[in-house]
């Protein structure tokens, strides 16, 4: 089963994690889970997938322009009836994270994919929409690595999903 992790990342902190994501994905047997930038995602490793997980770094509690424009010309890679799956990153805890997620599910949703977040039926950590992860730039008790088990746990919790809906093979 592949799954994708596509992102927007201008200093690193959404690319990292997105690898996270990709090495949750990874634990599940029979998973090929690969971490895409929105400049270099692989069509053909598009065409077979299960499922994607897209995120950003929230500007001004947006998603940025840049994924924007991928959303909006990624009609052709034929994500309907695929998994689907939202993060963001920030540096203010309150930065608008949920916003951007929320963004990115409606275009999943109008693509006529199968959004899916987890919410609270796998207990600890509880993941409403999508995990957030919050930079150390400016909030200096936070920092990504604090969350990167979340991401790692989102990632496995969404291929767990993936294989029993579509498939391990
Ligand atoms: C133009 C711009 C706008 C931003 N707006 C916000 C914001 O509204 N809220 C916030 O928490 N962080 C904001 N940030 C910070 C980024 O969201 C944050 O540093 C993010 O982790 C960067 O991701 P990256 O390292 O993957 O590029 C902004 C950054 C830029 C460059």
């Amino acid at each position: 089963m592949k799954l994708a992790v596509i992102y927007d990342s201008v200093t690193g902190n959404t690319k990292q994690a997105a690898e996270w994501i990709a090495e949750g994905m990874n634990q599940v047997n029979g998973t090929d889970a690969r971490a895409f930038h929105i400049d270099s995602v692989d069509a053909e490793f598009m065409a077979c997938i299960s499922g994607a997980v897209i995120g950003c770094p929230s500007y001004m509690a947006a998603m940025t322009p840049n994924m924007h424009a991928w959303l909006m010309s990624a009609g052709k890679l034929g994500l309907a009836g695929k998994l689907g799956g939202a993060f963001a990153t920030e540096q203010y805890t309150h930065g608008g994270g949920e916003t951007v997620i929320q963004s990115i599910l409606t275009s999943e949703l109008c693509f006529g994919m199968l959004c899916y977040s987890g919410g609270s039926s796998k207990g600890k950590p509880v993941i409403h929409r999508g995990p957030i992860g919050v930079n150390g730039n400016v909030e200096l008790q936070n920092g990504m690595e604090n969350y990167s088990q979340t991401f790692r746990i989102f990632g496995e919790r969404f291929a767990q999903k993936a294989a029993e809906l579509f498939g391990a093979d």
